[in-house]
């Protein structure tokens, strides 16, 4: 392959890094695809996707089949690209302290790869990183490795990544901006102008700006989502306190405040996945190192842990003392639209509902594989939603999938033993479960029971 602008590399196919490889073959990019995981290469050489996302399995496909995406192990074929994005992991050590090893190493190898090459290339760190990582820790290593100056034949930005799980596709061809960090003027203008060459007349608005402060434009977003997440559960705590209160006609309310705005204000059983929490305690520890203390960001956190007691009373509120009840869990991904369940609330009210001696019966249309792999035995998983009804004694809805929407009073009355139903997720309308003993978050008593 001819290193040329129309050439790119990715480095660490997780989530991340498949999607961005995907969207870039998809566009006709030569893209060559470098993961350590020999197995999981073999997989996408099938045209196959190691995780669950929508879209990715075909764009894969196709992509292989054209030859316009070459996943290999082999770290040495990106110095045949011009373009090389580092989308390695970056995960918590113990303390909440972010593991900076995959980059370092993904550095180390990819500078000696390069030590041959005669043409310039540009590296993209794609990973999120704590802000000073691509100057200090990448920058040097790249430059020891490579022998090469950075900013003259090896280039460096920082460039980070906003795709969301379930939509990661239509969120890397159409995102709402991109920030490019650099300290020298040819990296930027060479990364511009790979993305102009992607997105043509639809290139979004780009924002040049220095490395750490692009490295912490990634931080800022996922604390301030977390954060307002965690503001409408503090109101749902004290709206489900107020007789004919509900917290979903508060958020809309508040949400067409153009200085508030409508999204993440859905109030629910707290915020999961594989980065708000990863990504506010490696920002809360990196604020600790500088000798500063983010209070608020610390709340953010321990409010999320909280919510899942918050849903845990409701249960307990319908059912009195846990001990032997049984359980039914609707939803274990930590959204719906994913397999995932890194993080999910689901887990943590399973956790405390476990400890309190209630037998789980569980049913996610996606994330059973995942979710029996953290639960393993202490769970039992039913084949759909109405086998996880059968003979509860309560139900907690914890994911939002569709299917669960359907589910009406006939059908919870029939299943269960007794007609308890909590709506973590706000997916049923309260006017409709007249007839069960029904529970949700943000939702107050109504007058009557006053
Ligand atoms: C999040 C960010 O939204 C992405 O922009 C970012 O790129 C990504 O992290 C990342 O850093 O890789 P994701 O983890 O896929 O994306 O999930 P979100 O859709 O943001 O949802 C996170 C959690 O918040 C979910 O558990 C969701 O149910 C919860 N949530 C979200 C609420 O409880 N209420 C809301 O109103 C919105």
């Amino acid at each position: 392959m001819k290193s040329g602008p129309g050439t790119v590399s990715v480095i660490g196919l997780g989530y991340v890094g498949l999607c961005t490889a995907a969207a870039f073959a998809s566009r006709g990019f030569k893209t060559v695809g470098i993961d350590i995981d020999v197995k999981r290469i073999e997989q996408i050489q099938h045209g196959r996707a190691p995780l669950y996302e929508p879209r990715l399995d075909g764009m894969l496909k196709r992509a292989v089949r054209k030859k316009l995406l070459v996943p290999t192990s082999d770290i040495s074929q990106a110095a045949s690209t011009h373009s090389i994005f580092l989308t390695v992991g970056t995960p918590s050590r113990n303390d909440g302290s972010i593991d900076l090893t995959y980059i370092e190493t993904a550095a180390e190898e990819l500078g000696r790869a390069l030590r041959q090459k005669q043409s310039y290339s540009l590296v993209i760190v794609k990973s999120t990183v704590i802000p000073g990582t691509t100057n200090k820790t990448v920058k040097p290593i790249l430059a020891k490795s490579s022998s090469k100056t950075i900013g003259v034949d090896l280039g460096l930005c920082s460039n980070p990544e906003f795709l969301k799980e379930g939509t990661a596709i239509v969120d890397a061809l159409h995102p709402d901006k991109i920030i490019i960090g650099s300290d020298d003027k040819k990296s930027a203008s060479k990364l511009k102008q790979l993305y102009t060459r992607f997105y043509g007349k639809n290139l979004p608005p780009i924002i040049l700006t220095s490395p750490e402060t692009a490295e912490l434009v990634k931080y800022a977003s996922n604390a301030f989502l977390a954060t307002k997440v965690s503001f409408i559960n503090t109101i749902a705590n004290i709206a489900q306190a107020i007789p004919g209160v509900d917290v979903n006609h508060v958020a809309e309310a508040i949400g067409r405040d153009p200085r508030i705005g409508p999204l993440f204000l859905k109030a629910g059983p707290g915020y999961g996945g594989s980065c708000f929490h990863k990504d506010l305690q490696a920002l809360i520890n990196f604020s600790g190192e500088l000798g500063y203390s983010p209070i608020l960001l610390k709340a953010t956190e321990e409010t999320n842990e909280q919510q899942a007691e918050k849903v845990v009373e409701l249960v307990e509120k319908l059912t009195g003392p846990l001990e032997k009840k049984r359980i039914a869990v609707l939803g274990l991904a930590f959204k719906k639209g994913t397999d995932d369940v890194r993080e999910a609330a689901s887990l943590r009210v399973v956790r405390l509902l476990l400890k309190k001696g209630a037998r789980i019966l569980a049913y996610d249309p996606l994330a059973v594989p995942n979710a029996r792999k953290s639960l393993g035995e202490s769970v039992e998983f039913a084949k759909d939603e109405r086998s996880a009804l059968n003979a509860a004694d309560c139900c907690v809805v914890m994911t939002e999938w569709n299917q669960f929407r359907e589910l009406q009073t006939k059908d919870y009355l029939g299943l269960m033993r007794a007609p308890n139903l909590v709506d973590a997720r706000r997916l049923y309308d309260p006017k409709e479960y007249g007839a069960m003993n029904f529970a949700a978050v943000g939702l107050g008593p109504t007058r009557n029971d006053f």
